[in-house]
């Protein structure tokens, strides 16, 4: 029984949804840069990265969709629309992972995207609109810095010159990376960065506890909390361990362990609102017994509200310079995103949406980015979220239950055919 607020042959793409199919797929690219304890490698732009998207593209072709990239190698999947000139209706996420990431994070999105597409085609279902499914490049940052780096040149927000020099911990360069990237799908038609866009919708697992808490399968999410990145880089000077005295020493590491706990001072919160993250750190010569002279380490601090993440942010600097003492520091702000509220318009369909196809939902927002936040830039967007199991994610143990995932689809299909046909 469905309530009245959906066009029946949005109702019929929703029914089309193919659990077996989707988990499928799943299971299919989850090999792709597959690591111990069921999780996967996939770094953006690398040569499993490369993988994923020719299978992605061989099914993009069985279903007949056409396919293009841009200069980020962003990739694209166009469902027709009965008017070729209305702007594209969009889904999708990325298909990069964590270095220790699990089977569903981002590529749940793109390819619940391709579900809803291929559940139309079987429903019968054309729509007004065409619809694009985008896996977005290099969503998490992990290997190139900084996150949502596809979705950031997609929105014009940056350009793809300005991360070309962005190295990953081998030396690689991005540029590099990038340009054999690109190779490798030659057949994909070349297209400009950006261009209208008529609505977002992104599918993911909510990375968190609260569906799951809830007993509930569709979470429609209200936004997106706001977010600084900085690197960090300390120099001082080799010596030896034996030898130099302590009292002489310019040693990076210490002084880069004292930054840290004055920054942990700084965003400490007995609300346990504020996220504060130092998850990546390179120190030279990382030998046991030389004095380091160098070091760099990334820091991520996140909270909902514009001032109090205005404050922290600009209190980062002025905290790593007090603790400055023998040694020099650089900082360096490499994200800057606002927190986001998603279009209200958008949020209420999908929970319409999920609603009127028997699934109950809540609203919830979210504290882990997603190339949605940049999409919001450009057009009413929302997302749809769906359990996962424990809420754990960054983590090869991410899991999430086969009839969830469909669920979350079921609610893309609809909420996409819906868009697609205003
Ligand atoms: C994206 O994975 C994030 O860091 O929130
Ligand atoms: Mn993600
Ligand atoms: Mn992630």
């Amino acid at each position: 029984m469905t309530v009245a607020v959906l066009r029946e042959d949005s109702v019929a793409a929703a029914a089309s949804v193919d659990q077996q199919r989707l988990w499928d797929r799943l299971a299919a690219m989850a090999k792709i840069g597959a690591i111990p304890g069921q999780g996967v490698n996939r770094p953006a732009l690398s040569p499993e990265d490369i993988e994923s998207r020719a299978l992605l593209l061989s099914w993009a072709r069985t279903l007949g969709l056409a396919v293009s990239v841009d200069a980020i190698g962003n990739l694209f999947l166009r469902r027709a629309g009965l008017d070729p000139s209305a702007p594209p209706v969009m889904t999708g996420s990325h298909m990069d992972t964590q270095p220790k990431g699990g089977r569903f994070d981002g590529i749940y999105g793109v390819l619940a995207g391709l579900e809803a597409l291929e559940a139309m085609d079987a429903a019968g279902v054309r729509t007004r609109a065409p619809i694009e499914v985008v896996a977005w490049t290099n969503e998490e940052g992990g290997r190139f810095p900084p996150c949502t780096m596809g979705s950031m040149v997609f929105a014009g927000a940056r350009t793809v010159e300005d991360f070309a020099e962005v190295h990953d911990n081998a030396g690689i360069r991005l540029a590099d990376a990038l340009a054999q990237t690109l190779a490798a799908t030659p057949d994909a038609a070349r297209r400009p960065v950006a261009g209208p866009v008529a609505a977002y919708v992104e599918a993911h697992i909510e990375q968190g506890p609260l569906l799951e808490s809830a007993a509930l399968q569709v979470g429609a999410v209200t936004g997106i909390q706001g977010m600084r990145w900085f690197n960090v880089e300390v120099s001082g000077e080799s010596a030896h361990a034996g030898t130099a005295p302590v009292s002489l020493r310019r040693d990076a590491l210490r002084e880069a362990v004292a930054m840290i706990a004055a920054l942990r001072e700084l965003t400490a919160d007995p609300s346990d609102v504020t996220r504060f993250t130092v998850g990546r750190m390179l120190v030279t010569p990382n030998s046991p017994n030389s004095v380091p002279s160098h070091v760099l380490f990334s820091v991520d601090i996140r909270h909902p509200d514009r001032a109090t993440i205005a404050r922290l942010g600009e209190a980062v600097e002025p905290t790593c310079r007090a603790h400055a003492r023998a040694c020099t520091v650089t900082v360096t702000p490499t994200l800057h995103d606002d927190p986001t509220d998603f279009d209200p318009a958008i949020v209420g369909l999908v929970e319409a949406a999920s609603g009127a196809l028997g699934l109950p939902s809540m609203r919830l927002p979210s504290g882990a980015s997603h190339d949605a936040m940049y999409l919001s830039r450009l057009c009413p967007t929302g997302m749809i979220f769906v359990p996962c199991e424990r809420g754990v994610s960054h983590n090869e143990a991410e899991n999430a239950l086969p009839s969830d995932l469909a669920a979350g689809a079921r609610v893309l299909a609809a909420t996409l055919a819906e868009l697609a046909n205003r």
